[in-house]
Protein backbone atom coordinates (compact mmCIF):
# COMPACT_ATOMS: atom_id res chain seq x y z
CA UNK A 1 0.00 0.00 0.00
CA UNK A 2 0.81 3.38 -0.63
CA UNK A 3 1.91 5.07 2.51
CA UNK A 4 1.10 8.29 1.96
CA UNK A 5 -1.38 9.90 -0.86
CA UNK A 6 -0.21 13.22 -2.64
CA UNK A 7 -4.10 15.38 -2.24
CA UNK A 8 -2.53 18.71 -3.41
CA UNK A 9 -1.62 17.47 -6.83
CA UNK A 10 -3.96 17.95 -10.32
CA UNK A 11 -4.69 16.58 -12.89
CA UNK A 12 -5.25 18.20 -16.34
CA UNK A 13 -4.41 18.56 -19.97
CA UNK A 14 -1.29 19.98 -20.77
CA UNK A 15 -0.70 23.90 -21.50
CA UNK A 16 1.68 24.14 -24.89
CA UNK A 17 4.40 25.62 -22.67
CA UNK A 18 4.02 23.08 -20.20
CA UNK A 19 5.04 20.15 -23.28
CA UNK A 20 9.09 20.59 -22.58
CA UNK A 21 8.90 19.82 -18.32
CA UNK A 22 6.96 17.12 -19.63
CA UNK A 23 9.39 15.25 -21.24
CA UNK A 24 11.81 16.07 -19.05
CA UNK A 25 10.27 13.65 -16.82
CA UNK A 26 10.83 10.75 -18.69
CA UNK A 27 14.14 11.98 -21.08
CA UNK A 28 16.44 9.58 -18.30
CA UNK A 29 14.43 6.43 -19.27
CA UNK A 30 14.38 7.39 -23.29
CA UNK A 31 18.25 8.01 -23.21
CA UNK A 32 18.67 4.70 -21.84
CA UNK A 33 16.40 2.83 -23.83
CA UNK A 34 13.55 2.07 -21.40
CA UNK A 35 10.78 4.71 -22.85
CA UNK A 36 10.26 5.57 -26.33
CA UNK A 37 10.89 8.84 -27.22
CA UNK A 38 8.85 11.59 -27.86
CA UNK A 39 9.26 14.96 -29.88
CA UNK A 40 7.86 18.22 -28.98
CA UNK A 41 5.79 18.86 -31.99
CA UNK A 42 4.56 15.08 -31.17
CA UNK A 43 2.74 16.46 -27.85
CA UNK A 44 2.08 19.69 -29.43
CA UNK A 45 -0.02 18.84 -32.29
CA UNK A 46 -1.94 16.06 -30.00
CA UNK A 47 -2.57 17.80 -26.48
CA UNK A 48 -5.86 16.55 -26.18
CA UNK A 49 -4.10 13.17 -25.71
CA UNK A 50 -2.22 13.66 -22.70
CA UNK A 51 -2.13 14.39 -19.24
CA UNK A 52 -0.24 16.03 -16.35
CA UNK A 53 -0.33 16.02 -13.04
CA UNK A 54 0.60 19.78 -11.84
CA UNK A 55 1.89 20.07 -7.92
CA UNK A 56 2.73 24.00 -6.90
CA UNK A 57 2.66 25.19 -10.32
CA UNK A 58 5.27 22.23 -11.47
CA UNK A 59 4.63 19.14 -14.01
CA UNK A 60 5.59 16.06 -12.02
CA UNK A 61 3.95 13.77 -13.93
CA UNK A 62 2.27 12.72 -17.22
CA UNK A 63 0.69 9.89 -19.12
CA UNK A 64 -0.59 9.96 -23.01
CA UNK A 65 -2.87 7.77 -25.39
CA UNK A 66 -1.76 6.79 -28.34
CA UNK A 67 -4.44 5.62 -30.65
CA UNK A 68 -4.35 2.46 -33.35
CA UNK A 69 -7.76 2.30 -34.41
CA UNK A 70 -11.27 3.71 -33.46
CA UNK A 71 -11.75 0.68 -30.88
CA UNK A 72 -7.85 0.11 -29.29
CA UNK A 73 -5.81 2.99 -28.07
CA UNK A 74 -2.78 2.50 -25.64
CA UNK A 75 -1.47 4.14 -22.55
CA UNK A 76 1.88 5.47 -23.13
CA UNK A 77 4.71 7.96 -21.87
CA UNK A 78 3.60 7.18 -17.76
CA UNK A 79 6.26 9.19 -15.50
CA UNK A 80 6.00 10.55 -12.33
CA UNK A 81 9.10 12.88 -10.89
CA UNK A 82 11.13 11.18 -8.79
CA UNK A 83 10.21 13.11 -5.62
CA UNK A 84 6.92 12.52 -6.24
CA UNK A 85 6.62 8.87 -6.48
CA UNK A 86 5.25 5.94 -4.29
CA UNK A 87 2.02 8.62 -3.40
CA UNK A 88 -0.06 6.98 -5.96
CA UNK A 89 0.42 9.30 -8.64
CA UNK A 90 0.90 7.34 -11.21
CA UNK A 91 -2.17 4.85 -10.37
CA UNK A 92 -4.51 8.73 -10.58
CA UNK A 93 -2.51 9.07 -14.02
CA UNK A 94 -3.83 6.01 -15.20
CA UNK A 95 -7.08 6.20 -13.80
CA UNK A 96 -7.61 9.17 -15.29
CA UNK A 97 -6.44 7.95 -18.34
CA UNK A 98 -8.55 5.31 -18.80
CA UNK A 99 -11.67 8.06 -18.11
CA UNK A 100 -9.75 9.82 -21.20
CA UNK A 101 -10.18 6.80 -23.69
CA UNK A 102 -14.13 6.04 -22.33
CA UNK A 103 -15.21 9.93 -23.34
CA UNK A 104 -12.78 9.78 -26.73
CA UNK A 105 -15.13 5.93 -27.84
CA UNK A 106 -12.41 3.69 -27.36
CA UNK A 107 -13.37 -0.13 -25.81
CA UNK A 108 -9.52 -1.39 -25.16
CA UNK A 109 -6.56 -0.24 -23.61
CA UNK A 110 -3.16 -1.54 -23.89
CA UNK A 111 -0.05 -1.03 -22.05
CA UNK A 112 3.62 -2.08 -22.23
CA UNK A 113 5.21 -1.68 -19.24
CA UNK A 114 7.40 -3.28 -16.67
CA UNK A 115 5.75 -2.05 -14.15
CA UNK A 116 2.82 -4.62 -14.82
CA UNK A 117 1.78 -4.20 -11.09
CA UNK A 118 0.68 -1.09 -11.21
CA UNK A 119 -1.56 -2.23 -13.46
CA UNK A 120 -3.12 -5.47 -13.02
CA UNK A 121 -4.21 -3.35 -9.43
CA UNK A 122 -6.19 -0.96 -11.49
CA UNK A 123 -8.01 -4.02 -13.40
CA UNK A 124 -5.91 -4.55 -16.52
CA UNK A 125 -5.16 -7.76 -17.43
CA UNK A 126 -2.16 -9.67 -18.63
CA UNK A 127 -2.19 -10.67 -22.43
CA UNK A 128 0.28 -11.11 -24.97
CA UNK A 129 1.63 -8.56 -27.74
CA UNK A 130 1.22 -10.25 -30.81
CA UNK A 131 -2.43 -10.32 -30.26
CA UNK A 132 -2.20 -6.44 -30.93
CA UNK A 133 -0.34 -6.54 -34.76
CA UNK A 134 -1.19 -2.57 -34.66
CA UNK A 135 1.31 -2.21 -31.96
CA UNK A 136 3.88 -4.62 -33.32
CA UNK A 137 4.28 -2.97 -36.42
CA UNK A 138 4.28 0.33 -35.45
CA UNK A 139 6.68 0.20 -32.66
CA UNK A 140 7.76 -3.18 -32.26
CA UNK A 141 9.19 -4.10 -35.57
CA UNK A 142 11.90 -0.97 -35.56
CA UNK A 143 13.05 -1.38 -31.89
CA UNK A 144 16.39 -2.49 -31.04
CA UNK A 145 15.13 -4.28 -28.24
CA UNK A 146 12.62 -6.72 -30.15
CA UNK A 147 14.58 -9.72 -29.57
CA UNK A 148 15.13 -8.91 -25.71
CA UNK A 149 11.71 -7.54 -24.39
CA UNK A 150 11.13 -7.24 -20.82
CA UNK A 151 8.34 -5.85 -21.13
CA UNK A 152 4.56 -6.75 -20.38
CA UNK A 153 1.51 -6.61 -22.69
CA UNK A 154 -1.66 -5.67 -20.26
CA UNK A 155 -5.06 -4.84 -21.46
CA UNK A 156 -8.01 -2.92 -20.26
CA UNK A 157 -11.67 -3.35 -21.27
CA UNK A 158 -13.59 -0.57 -20.87
CA UNK A 159 -16.47 -2.28 -22.76
CA UNK A 160 -16.93 -4.63 -19.69
CA UNK A 161 -18.16 -1.70 -17.23
CA UNK A 162 -21.10 -0.98 -19.76
C1 LIG B 1 6.63 3.74 -12.77
C2 LIG B 1 6.20 5.09 -12.17
C3 LIG B 1 5.39 5.86 -13.20
C4 LIG B 1 5.37 4.85 -10.90
O1 LIG B 1 4.92 6.09 -10.38
P1 LIG B 1 4.34 6.21 -8.89
O2 LIG B 1 3.56 7.46 -8.79
O3 LIG B 1 5.44 6.03 -7.92
O4 LIG B 1 3.38 4.94 -8.84
P2 LIG B 1 2.22 4.66 -7.74
O5 LIG B 1 2.59 5.29 -6.45
O6 LIG B 1 0.90 5.01 -8.33
O7 LIG B 1 2.35 3.08 -7.59
C5 LIG B 1 1.25 2.23 -7.68
C6 LIG B 1 1.72 0.78 -7.69
O8 LIG B 1 2.55 0.56 -8.81
C7 LIG B 1 3.64 -0.30 -8.49
N1 LIG B 1 4.87 0.33 -8.94
C8 LIG B 1 5.19 1.63 -8.85
N2 LIG B 1 6.38 1.84 -9.44
C9 LIG B 1 6.82 0.66 -9.91
C10 LIG B 1 7.98 0.24 -10.60
N3 LIG B 1 8.95 1.11 -10.97
N4 LIG B 1 8.11 -1.06 -10.92
C11 LIG B 1 7.15 -1.94 -10.57
N5 LIG B 1 6.01 -1.60 -9.91
C12 LIG B 1 5.86 -0.32 -9.58
C13 LIG B 1 3.62 -0.52 -7.03
O9 LIG B 1 3.23 -1.87 -6.86
C14 LIG B 1 2.56 0.38 -6.48
O10 LIG B 1 1.75 -0.37 -5.66
P3 LIG B 1 1.85 -0.26 -4.03
O11 LIG B 1 1.11 1.00 -3.72
O12 LIG B 1 1.15 -1.48 -3.59
O13 LIG B 1 3.29 -0.21 -3.71
C15 LIG B 1 7.46 5.93 -11.76
O14 LIG B 1 8.29 5.12 -10.96
C16 LIG B 1 8.25 6.46 -12.94
O15 LIG B 1 7.99 7.56 -13.42
N6 LIG B 1 9.27 5.69 -13.39
C17 LIG B 1 10.10 6.13 -14.52
C18 LIG B 1 9.30 6.14 -15.79
C19 LIG B 1 8.80 4.75 -16.16
O16 LIG B 1 9.44 3.74 -15.93
N7 LIG B 1 7.65 4.76 -16.81
C20 LIG B 1 7.05 3.57 -17.33
C21 LIG B 1 5.93 3.11 -16.43
S1 LIG B 1 4.95 1.90 -17.30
Amino acid sequence: MNAQVAVNVTLRRPHPHEVEPLLALFEAEVRAGLMLPRTVESVLCCLESWLIAEAGGEVIGCVSLVRYSDALCEVRSLAVRPDFRGQGIASRLVRAALELAREQGYRRVLTLTRAPRLFTKLGFRLDVVTNFPEKVWKDCAPCPFKDACDEVALLYTLEEER
